[in-house]
């Protein structure tokens, strides 16, 4: 059943033209991985090559990617990942809010489909849809109960590319990640708060709310 929402998604996705990055896209970028799975990871938006294949995080940031996953005790075929805009935006630039707010029914329902128990973001504009008021410096690689899912932002595996400084937290960050892991599949919380509204303002631009991290 989730493999045919999937699909579905998948081909609305194509041909969508809910938002101006649909001018100037080669190829949307809907998303891989099984709809059966327990882990999600989301990114920003498709880059240069992604645009080219029509798959996500299959250019240098997806290289760094695999090697985090690796660290993170995951195989890349087991988990699904995708975006939370689906074209690529021109030059690579961030992704305004009209166009997080046009793609972020496609993000809803395959969270839907999939219903994982884990979702992994990565960088501030994903970390942005489920907390709204977090600051990554101060949230990254620490879990949260959000919608019975946990929730666990981490730098964008770019960031490590422009910046290598950032390259040790990312793989510490993402080291723990089995950890999170053995804990959501001990302490899945019946409910919790619930956050699916796409952000309204540019992330980090405010105080961060306290946050309850476990
Ligand atoms: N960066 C992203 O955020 N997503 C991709 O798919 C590739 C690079
Ligand atoms: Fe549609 Fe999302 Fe692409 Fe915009 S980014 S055209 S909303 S699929």
């Amino acid at each position: 059943m989730s493999d045919e929402v999937m699909e579905l998604i998948a081909s609305q996705v194509k041909v969508c033209t809910k938002c101006v990055l649909h001018y100037s896209r080669k190829n949307a970028v809907p998303g891989s991985g099984p709809s059966h799975t327990e882990f999600m990871f989301i990114g920003e938006g498709p880059g240069f090559h992604e645009n080219e294949k029509g798959l996500p995080f299959v250019g240098p940031a997806g290289k760094f990617l695999d090697e985090l996953l690796e660290k993170g005790g995951l195989a890349r075929n087991t988990v699904f990942i995708t975006n939370v805009v689906k074209c690529r935006p021109p030059e690579n630039r961030d992704p305004l809010p009209e166009e997080l707010l046009a793609c972020n029914d496609y993000l809803d329902r395959q969270i839907a489909a999939i219903n994982p128990l884990v979702i992994v973001t990565l960088g501030r504009f994903s970390m942005a849809k489920f907390m709204p008021y977090a600051k990554i410096s101060e949230v990254h690689g620490k879990a949260q109960w959000i919608n019975g899912r946990l929730i666990v932002p981490m730098y964008h595996p770019a960031a490590a590319l422009h910046q290598p400084k950032w390259r040790p937290t990312l793989m510490d960050d993402f080291s723990r990640l089995p950890a999170w892991i053995e804990k959501a599949h001990k302490n899945k919380p019946a409910g919790s708060k619930v956050i699916e509204t796409p952000p309204e303002k540019k992330p980090d631009e405010d105080e961060p709310e306290q946050l309850s991290l476990f």
